[in-house]
């Protein structure tokens, strides 16, 4: 079987690679040329997949990466996996989706299954997606199926990749959840069919607006405890040892990447519309979006002052071990340690370059050193004397 995955990034590169070794046809489509150009050339952009992998799928011709849209017409699945980010408003920004899905749809033939994988809030492929794939097709709402499945991919994530995630998947037919759980079931162990798309938007939303809301609620706790002097990591450990109903959340100089921080939004927009405004997201939110003027606050303690000051920022990355700088809280810090007149450099050898900056070496050449993402690879012993403040705890 024939199947495409529009956009080839952290969600949709890894799906098509494995779609590709469960024994489908897959035309990885995005509309980046540069990217399209380097996966040919079998260079691999993501941390979890190397290069060897994508030559290999290419070499076997289970994978094609292109920017010919007319492969849509060619593929009897085609997978939804394209950026939904926010406004610099903080809005929904489905731009991306909808030109997507705009694609797809003049490509459309009939008895094809369309599966949205991009994190959507409740309603949207319904009344949203629906109507653009049907307008641009031409054809009726029962000449296709349309089904939503969203991703939980976690990028570096040792223990739970694709395959071993449970994946839910709803349909707009009974017959488009069946076909979409099949096609799964080639390389998913486990499915859940939810019984509206609506459940499975929802849920989506709810899994990662509990990690926004409880990272914000151990962050404040954090601050709490730096104040009377105990160390926030003990106090969590201390709480796991009790085996039901805790869960361990650490601290951190915010959530990053282009799940966490920007999902929640998406249901808080919903609830909004509704009249039934989430305030835990929107307090979560604010306090997140609080946590690098904070970590400003303590260097210049630390310091007496920054102005003038050599500080280094250690990790850049939203979380350790990747390279992805999306939504990084690190950017806002490094943009108020500036604003109080610190000379700031920064180390991360997975970013490399970074907002026309390069990354510095490690050493002992400055007056503080903020460990903002701590990537294993870091060898925190080359800073020699320098102080250090932690973003996690402990100091
Ligand atoms: N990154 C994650 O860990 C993660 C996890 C779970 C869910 N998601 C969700 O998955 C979706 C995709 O996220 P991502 O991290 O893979 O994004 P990404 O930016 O890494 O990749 C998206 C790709 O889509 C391409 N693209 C954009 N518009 C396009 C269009 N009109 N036609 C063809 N290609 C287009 C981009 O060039 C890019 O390569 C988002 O909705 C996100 O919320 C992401």
């Amino acid at each position: 079987m024939k199947i495409t995955v529009v956009g080839q990034g952290y969600v949709g590169l890894p799906l098509a690679i494995a779609a590709g070794n469960a024994g489908y046809t897959v035309y990885g489509l995005d509309n980046n040329v540069e990217k399209i150009n380097s996966l040919v050339n079998g260079i691999s952009l993501i941390e979890d997949l190397t290069d060897d992998v994508i030559k290999e799928s290419i070499n076997s011709k289970r994978y094609q990466p292109t920017t010919d849209k007319g492969v849509v017409a060619n593929s009897e699945l085609v997978l939804i996996c394209v950026p939904t980010p926010l406004t610099p408003d903080h809005k929904p920004d489905l731009g991306a989706l909808i030109s997507a899905i705009t694609t797809v749809g003049k490509n459309l033939t009939a008895g094809t299954l369309v599966i949205v994988e991009s994190t959507i809030e409740p309603g949207t492929c319904r009344n949203l997606l629906l109507p653009i794939l049907v307008k641009q097709s031409s054809l009726k709402e029962s000449e296709f199926e349309l089904a939503y499945s969203p991703e939980r991919i976690d990028p570096t994530n040792k223990k739970w990749g694709i395959g071993n995630t449970p994946k839910l998947v709803a349909g707009l037919t009974n017959n488009a959840a069946k076909r979409a759980e099949k096609f799964y079931g080639k390389f998913i162990d486990s499915i859940t069919i939810c019984s509206s798309l609506e459940i499975a938007e929802t849920a989506k939303l709810l899994e990662n607006s509990f990690r926004l809301v409880n990272i914000s609620f151990i962050n404040e706790l954090a601050i709490f405890c730096q104040k009377i002097g105990i160390d926030i990591t003990e106090v969590i450990s201390a709480a796991a040892t009790k085996p039901y109903g805790f869960m361990p959340f650490y601290p951190s100089v915010g959530v990053g990447g282009h799940c966490i921080p920007v999902d929640p939004i998406y249901l808080a927009n919903a609830a909004k519309v509704v009249g039934a405004p989430s305030r835990f997201i929107e307090l979560a939110d604010q306090i997140n979006q609080e946590m690098p003027g904070y970590f400003v606050g303590r260097a210049e303690e630390k310091l007496g002052g920054l102005k003038g000051k050599k500080v280094l920022v250690v990790g850049v990355s939203y979380k350790p071990n990747v390279a992805d700088v999306r939504e990084s809280p690190v950017e806002a810090l490094i943009n108020g340690l500036k604003q109080k007149g610190a000379q700031v450099s920064w180390h991360d050898d997975l970013v490399k370059e970074w907002n026309g900056e390069m990354s510095v070496t490690l050493s002992s050449d400055f007056d503080l050193a903020i460990i903002a993402t701590p990537h294993d690879y870091l060898d925190l012993t080359r800073l020699g004397k320098v102080p250090i403040l932690s973003t996690r705890g402990s100091i």
